[in-house]
């Protein structure tokens, strides 16, 4: 063991071994009106998917997501005509003002919660503990940033000579354009809107045209809560002509983005190219995720955390692990236990409470990934059963491919697919690759060397770096999520300094 660990360049001043850990870590206490990762809120509301079987049954023989009409590029500039008109008296509501129409929706949304999880089940084909999870993120973000805006959003004096006064104030930017992906068309699109509308601005949302249903129900629900139907519009229709058409409108004030690195470089170009002032892009997009294990890892906790990264919600994920970097000295061990926890997955029906992987989103995505697992199977080990097609079912079983290098693993893969590399000698060489890859989302490490974690961490380009758990499901004022280089713009969806990008900063200078 002491060998294994000098060959990964561990010092023995680092051979002190953390223990294991039986008690939590101490940590700040949580806003209490959040779920975070909490079951019950502030109220003792406890919403999982055990304690809500029976409505949430009931519910799915309830939901239905209607077909939704595509809007055209002249209903995109009578929607920006209306959207200018809303904005100065939505700008000049107080902040209190629309802070309380957020959380009156957050708490409509918790009463809505069996409805709003059939429809994900049906539209976008989540399983139910996904979807349940989805619901409480979305309400999470709705509350956090009304806190968040009444926070941020008053003067602040500034030092100053005598007979000055200085203050620093920040205000709204205008009509916001919300382009928000399928595989979170809940979350992620209320958590776009609602950071828009608590800053003052207004918003043309454009939901993913996989999951129109589920955005209108969120847009009808912010509605009636009290959001002013011109403040807050959603358009349907393809990224291609719906989507650009907002993105090149000249009176865009900002753009907030969710998908793609490719379509994310596309909008920052449109931007870039109009006439007109600068306009901010807020861009979440994608990353080849990987996660380091060492020789002190604990094989189970790996296994766990693997399957949970890799395989969860079908690998439709931002924040997935694809690439796993396990040890040379372990990784028999390891992969042998993946294997098996990979073969209990149920992949099946989403409307199914048994179900552990559902379909994938659609056709188009369902033949990509065929095609790369057949790549896959002509130049990688394949360490699982090659998934069954069942015409029309979407649906892929867990898949996971021994790679010889990092460098093999070439892009992202959006689905349940995990690519293995056994590693030696210095751990940082390994971290030296993986940003290399040029993404930098989300990083799981797995050690029980503390100041080898910390280290690692410290030399990752990348947003999110977990130790020692599952990297998935970034919580809201919890873990701030949000990556950088390919990965995205920043900031951090879902922590403290997100709202400052949709807002616009003045400073006022009052010669008394
Ligand atoms: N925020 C999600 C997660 O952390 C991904 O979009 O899994």
């Amino acid at each position: 063991f002491v060998h294994q660990l000098a060959d990964e360049s561990v010092g023995m001043d680092q051979l002190l071994v953390s223990p294991l850990r039986l008690e939590p870590a101490p940590s700040l206490p949580l806003p209490l009106e959040l779920y975070g990762p909490q079951r019950a809120n502030s109220a003792g509301l406890d919403l999982t998917v055990d304690s809500m079987r029976a409505p949430l049954l009931a519910a799915l023989g309830q939901a239905s997501a209607p077909h939704v009409a595509e809007n055209s590029a002249q209903d995109v500039a009578a929607a920006m005509t209306r959207s200018l008109a809303a904005y100065p008296a939505w700008r000049a509501t107080p902040v209190a003002t629309r802070a309380a129409v957020l959380r009156r929706a957050a708490d409509m949304m918790e009463a809505r919660m069996p409805a709003l999880c059939a429809l994900l089940v049906k539209e976008a084909r989540k399983t139910w503990g996904d979807c349940v999870s989805e619901v409480r993120e979305a309400v999470d973000f709705l509350r956090y940033y009304a806190n968040e805006a009444e926070r941020i959003m008053q003067p602040v004096a500034m030092p100053g000579p005598t007979g000055e006064t200085n203050e620093l104030r920040l205000t709204p930017r205008g009509p916001w354009v919300c382009i928000s992906p399928w595989n979170f068309p809940l979350a992620i699109f209320t958590g776009q809107v609602a950071a828009a509308l608590a800053t003052g601005n207004t918003v043309l949302a454009k939901p993913a045209e996989q999951t129109p249903a589920i955005a209108l129900e969120a847009v009808a629900l912010l509605h009636e809560a009290g959001v002013p139907k011109d403040a807050l519009q959603c358009l349907h229709g393809p990224g291609e002509t719906v989507g650009a058409a907002l993105v090149a409108h000249p009176r865009v004030a900002g753009v907030v983005f969710t998908g793609s690195t490719q379509v994310a470089k596309i909008i920052q170009r449109a931007l870039a190219d109009k006439d007109g002032p600068i306009v901010p892009l807020i861009a979440e997009t994608g990353g080849i995720n990987a996660m380091l294990v060492d020789s002190t890892a604990l094989p189970e906790q790996v296994t766990d955390a693997v399957v949970q990264s890799a395989f969860r919600s079908a690998g439709q994920r931002c924040s997935a692990l694809r690439l796993l970097c396990v040890h040379e000295g372990i990784a028999d061990g390891v992969i042998e236990m993946i294997q098996g926890a990979a073969r209990e997955l149920v992949t099946g029906d989403p409307a199914l409470l048994s179900t552990d992987v559902g379909p994938v989103i659609d056709d188009e995505a369902f033949d990509g990934l065929q095609q790369q697992l057949q790549r896959l199977h002509g130049e990688a080990r394949a360490l699982l059963p090659p998934s069954p097609v069942t015409p029309g079912s979407h649906l892929i079983a867990p898949q996971a491919f021994e790679m010889n290098s990092i460098a093999d693993v070439r892009r992202e893969i959006f689905g349940p697919v995990l690519h293995i590399v056994r590693w030696r000698g210095d751990p940082q060489a390994v971290i030296d690759e993986v940003n290399a890859l040029g993404y930098g989302l989300t990083l799981g490490i797995q050690t029980r060397i503390d100041s080898r974690a910390d280290a690692l961490a410290t030399q990752a380009h990348i947003g999110n770096v977990y130790v020692n758990r599952n990297m998935i499901g970034a919580v809201v004022g919890v873990q701030p999520f949000g990556g950088e280089g390919l990965s995205g713009t920043g900031p951090k969806a879902g922590g403290p300094h997100y709202l400052y990008r949709f807002c616009a900063e003045q400073t006022l200078t009052i010669n008394t």
